[in-house]
């Protein structure tokens, strides 16, 4: 395949084009590198510096290089933020995805994986949360992601774009090569190895007092190569002439902000000293995706879900990137 991968230089992205590479795949990386690293874009594949937000630019590469599918990872990605800068969410995260749907079309890309949020489901009736479950997006990130799902049902109906929609909660864990780093960084799993680091002081629990076994948040904390597999899976299916599709990704089960910790400290043998500060504004008790859609149809099924493995992972990469891509 050859594969349009936008935000290529960030950390799902980045890891995704890798996995592409290793299986023979063709890779143009289009990223801003706002977020994103030079350095996590595998050398393999084509790196283009440019912005969604220039129509032209992104019409430009789509046109010369003519892949035959494009995943689209190149996004603003903080609930939080979204919520102070709702405009960076509601309208840049929109436009530029729309940009890049447009040109999609204009060129006969065959094949369009939209990697979403499972954002869009703040108020579930069910867990794990499955693809029938009522569309409440939780803030204006996961509104902007409903809208360009939206987007890629109207271009699939009016022009035949096929494409996939894969919306998932906390993606973690590294390969050998490439992990997580964004600056700030806001996840748990990173905060919690910058202090095993002697990088900072402590980690704060975001409130202890939710329904939960003991009483932090629980999330589906799923590892990075298990959605680069699932991403590039989807996109084989639609450009073997499958239909568009929406799928959660989770891990199976979800694992609390202390469960995060204890398992940081038995892989790190550091104490990792946590204190409890208040809850964080929009923070559910528990979010778990299904996963049963995608494993009933294509199989897919998580790889590395022990919070364990992952942590591990993590930590060996943070370890040997201690500052991240920065040298
Ligand atoms: N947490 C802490 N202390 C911290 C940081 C986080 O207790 O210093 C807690 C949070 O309250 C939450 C859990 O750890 O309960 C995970 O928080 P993250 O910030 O790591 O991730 P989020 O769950 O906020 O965000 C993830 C994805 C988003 C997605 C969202 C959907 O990163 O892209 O889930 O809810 F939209």
């Amino acid at each position: 395949m050859k594969i349009l991968v936008t935000g290529g230089a960030g950390y799902i992205g980045s890891i995704t084009v890798e996995r592409l590479i290793q299986a023979g795949d063709s890779v143009v990386v289009f990223d801003n590198l706002y977020q994103g690293h030079r350095d996590a874009v595998h050398p393999d594949a084509v790196l283009i510096e440019g912005d969604l937000a220039d129509k032209a630019a992104i019409e430009a590469v789509i046109r010369e290089h003519k892949p035959d599918g494009v995943m689209h990872f190149a996004s603003y990605t903080l609930v939080g933020e979204s919520v102070e800068k709702p405009f960076l969410y509601l309208r840049d995260n929109l436009v530029n995805g729309s940009n890049l749907i447009e040109s999609a079309v204009k060129h006969g890309v065959q094949g369009f994986i939209l990697s979403s949020t499972a954002n869009l489901f703040d108020d579930p009736e069910r867990m794990p949360i499955a693809e029938d479950e009522r569309i409440v997006p939780g803030s204006p990130y996961g509104e902007s992601k409903f809208l360009l799902e939206r987007v890629l049902h109207w271009m699939d109906r009016l022009y035949g774009m096929r494409y996939c929609c894969l919306r998932y909660f906390n993606a973690c864990g590294a390969t050998e090569e490439r992990g997580e780093h964004h600056d700030p960084e806001t996840h748990l799993i990173p905060l919690v190895l910058e202090v095993a680091l002697g990088q900072r002081e402590k980690i704060t629990i975001f409130g202890d007092d939710y329904k939960t076994p003991d009483g932090t948040c629980v999330r589906d904390y799923i590892h990075v190569v298990d959605l680069a597999e699932a991403h590039i899976l989807a996109m084989r299916t639609l450009l073997a002439g499958g239909h568009s599709r929406k799928y959660n990704l989770g891990n199976g089960r979800g694992f609390s902000v202390k469960e995060v910790i204890d398992t940081a400290r038995a892989v790190t043998g550091h104490p990792i000293p946590a204190v409890v500060g208040p809850r964080r504004a929009g923070d559910p008790d528990i979010l778990i995706a299904s996963s049963e859609t995608i494993n009933h149809d294509l199989g897919w099924t998580p790889q590395y879900p022990g919070l364990r493995q992952i942590i591990e992972m993590a930590w060996e990469w943070h370890q040997k990137h201690p500052h991240g891509y920065e040298k």
